[in-house]
Parts: C-alpha cells; structure tokens; sequence
C-alpha cells in the first residue's frame, strides 16, 4: 500500500468581530500536480476562500469601509449597483452586516443561484429586461442604474468600472498579501481580467517589490477589453463587453486569450490534480498558463490569482448538458485537443472534435 503523508494543523486563528473581518488572509498555494515537470514554479492565491466566495469581497469591502471613514456612506445610504455576479455577493453580504440598503441592477441573462445568493443577502433586486440595441443589456443597466440614483434617497453608486478604490482594494489586499507570502521574486503574474481593478491592483503592488515581473491578462474571446472584436462568450466573471474605465493597456505585458471550453477544461484539470473546485475564470488562468509555458524561461516563478469557488458553476462549466451544449455551439473550433499524450481521467476533448464527458483521453 502507498504512503499518504498527512498534514500537521496549524494553531487555530484568533476571534473575528463579523464576517466582514474574514476577509483576505487567503492561502497561496504551490500547484504542484497540474504544472508538474513543466519547470516552472506556479503559486495560486486562493481568492476563493473570502467568505462571500471571491475575490470581490475585497472591493466590497473597502469601498463601503473607505466610504465610511470619510463620510460618503452612512447609516442611511442606500448602494446601488450593476451586477450579477461576484461583486453583487459581496456587497450583499457588506450591506447586511453594515445595515445599508444594497439595490442590485442585473439583467436576465444572471445565474438563478446567484440571484437567490444576493436576495438571501435581503438585498433588493432591480431586473432590467430591455435588450440594448446591441442585443445585450449593458447600456440598458447603465441607464437604470442612473434612474436610480436620481429616484432614490441617499443613493451611492460603487461603480466597479471606474472607481479607483476598486484597485486599491486589490493593492492593498491580496497584492500585499502576495508580497508577504511568495517564496522568492515573481517573474509572471496571471490574472484574469473583467473591470481590471483586481490585475491593476496587484500588478502594482507586486511592482514594487519585483521591478522585472511580467504581467500577464487573462481575457475571453469575446470580450473587448483588448480591442479585439465582441463576441459570444458564456462565462460568466471573465471578460467585458465595454472597456473599462478604470484600464490602464501600458501596464499589462501581454494578453492571452482563451476561450469557453479551454476554461471549461482548465476548471476541470484544476479539480482533477489539484482537489481544488473553482470557477470559469480559474479554468481560463490554467489555460492561459498552459500556453505560456513553452515561451517562458524554465524555473520562472508564476504567481496568479484563483478568483471564485465552483459552487456557483455546478449548472455550467461543471454540467454535462451544458458543457456539450457549449460543445455544440463552437464545434467549428478544433483548438480543444488535450495538453499531451498522457491518458488521464478528465473531461477532454478530443482532436477528432468530440466531447467525451470523463474518461479516459484518446490521443
Ligand atoms: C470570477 C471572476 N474572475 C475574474 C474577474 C475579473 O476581475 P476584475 O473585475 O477585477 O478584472 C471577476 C470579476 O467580477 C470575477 O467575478
């Protein structure tokens, strides 16, 4: 029988005062399975492991904490923002405990978990439901989100596109922490980008400390962020459909652009070698390294940032029907084949262009 060595527990951590006090502190992590005899040397932050469940609770945090400090917010603010994802969590679960009113604008095209998530929160919902003449909703929640702010009483805006503090939440949260923890210089960080505030963020901080690192963005076909053109993408999390305000193109290295199903199988390996279960954009991060690593220089240490849990994903990335359908939808695309030769136990698709749910690669 093989030996399994067993980890000794650390000391438990001290009281916290509310949830909110849970947040950061997050492990960095060695892959050590998924980028074995590959060279180089990949930490992940597990951004994941906030309490709300991403990266997000960080800017939540500091934008309604920084706007309490300075007055912005009070007891009687009522927040408001476009969201259907991450951030809206995490504002939900800040507004809760803070006791402000939070009024989330999403559009039709949000999770059925993650609106059940954000109204368990007792936030309140705002669903617009008018495509916007480029067929999608993101003007259509701009403008409700401006009616809003005109209509309600008290109303503040965290608009997570162009506010600063979105950043800063980043530089002097899990960018600091990165500092701290990594084991020697960074030469790559990987991050996947939506508004940009969290590669910003980090990438600044970790500049400081490592002149000579190369930061890498993470974008979905599909996305705009990058100038390339729009188009149809799924995952939720990972890309934009406008350029954010907040983007700064000079600080970023390079872009390396993955797709739905890359991300799906990226999430898939992540699982598979690693135990850990995370969401669509983590995928994207894992394959997005895949196709640095050749290029880089052997015993590069890469850190990146894993952003969200897989719970929230378990009707997409992590289901069958939807994965095929996916499949289906982008068959054209004969990009997908595994990594190498090996025979593994994951979701693969094959060069032959079929999805063979788990099993056995047939390379
Ligand atoms: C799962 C996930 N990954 C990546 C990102 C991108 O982060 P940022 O908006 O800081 O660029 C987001 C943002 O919402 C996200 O929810």
């Amino acid at each position: 029988m093989s030996k399994v060595s067993i980890r000794a527990m650390d000391s438990v951590r001290e009281i916290a005062d509310s949830i909110v006090d849970c947040v950061g502190q997050t492990p960095l992590v060695r892959l050590n399975r998924l980028f074995a005899n590959s060279g180089i040397s990949v930490l992940a932050k597990l951004e994941m492991m906030n309490p709300g469940g991403s990266m997000k609770d960080r800017p939540a945090r500091y934008i309604i904490e920084h706007g309490l400090r300075s007055g912005v917010i009070n007891a009687d603010t009522h927040l408001i923002e476009s969201t259907s994802g991450n951030l809206g969590i995490g504002l939900a679960m800040m507004a809760k405990t803070y006791g402000l009113q939070f009024t989330c604008v999403v559009d039709p095209k949000i999770t059925k978990t993650n609106l059940e998530i954000i109204k368990q929160f007792g936030a309140n919902i705002d669903m617009v439901t008018e495509p916007d003449e480029q067929g999608g909703y993101l003007k259509t929640r701009i403008n409700r989100v401006q009616e809003l702010l005109k209509t309600t009483p008290n109303a503040h805006w965290i608009n997570q596109y162009g506010n600063e503090l979105n950043w800063k939440a980043h530089y002097y949260g899990a960018g600091s922490e990165i500092v701290e923890q990594v084991d020697g210089p960074i030469d790559y960080l990987v991050c996947a980008v939506s508004t940009t505030g969290s590669i910003l963020g980090f990438s600044r901080k970790v500049r400081e400390a490592f002149p000579n690192v190369k930061v890498i963005a993470v974008d979905a076909v599909g996305s705009v962020i990058f100038g390339t053109p729009a188009g149809p993408r799924e995952l939720p999390g990972i890309g934009a459909s406008r350029v954010p305000e907040l983007f700064t193109p000079q600080e970023i290295d390079e872009v390396v652009h993955v797709n739905d199903m890359e991300s799906v199988k990226g999430c898939r390996e992540l699982l598979e070698y690693e135990g850990i279960f995370a969401g669509g954009s983590s995928g994207s991060i894992i394959a997005a390294i895949r196709k640095i690593v050749p290029a880089i220089p052997k015993s590069s240490r890469v850190v990146t940032v894993l952003p969200d849990r897989g719970d929230r994903y378990l009707d997409t990335v992590y289901n069958e029907e939807w994965v095929e359908r996916l499949y289906m939808k982008n068959s054209q695309d004969h990009t997908l084949g595994a990594f190498n030769n090996e025979p593994r136990s994951f979701y693969f698709i094959s060069e032959q262009g079929r999805y063979h749910g788990t099993g056995r690669s047939i390379l």
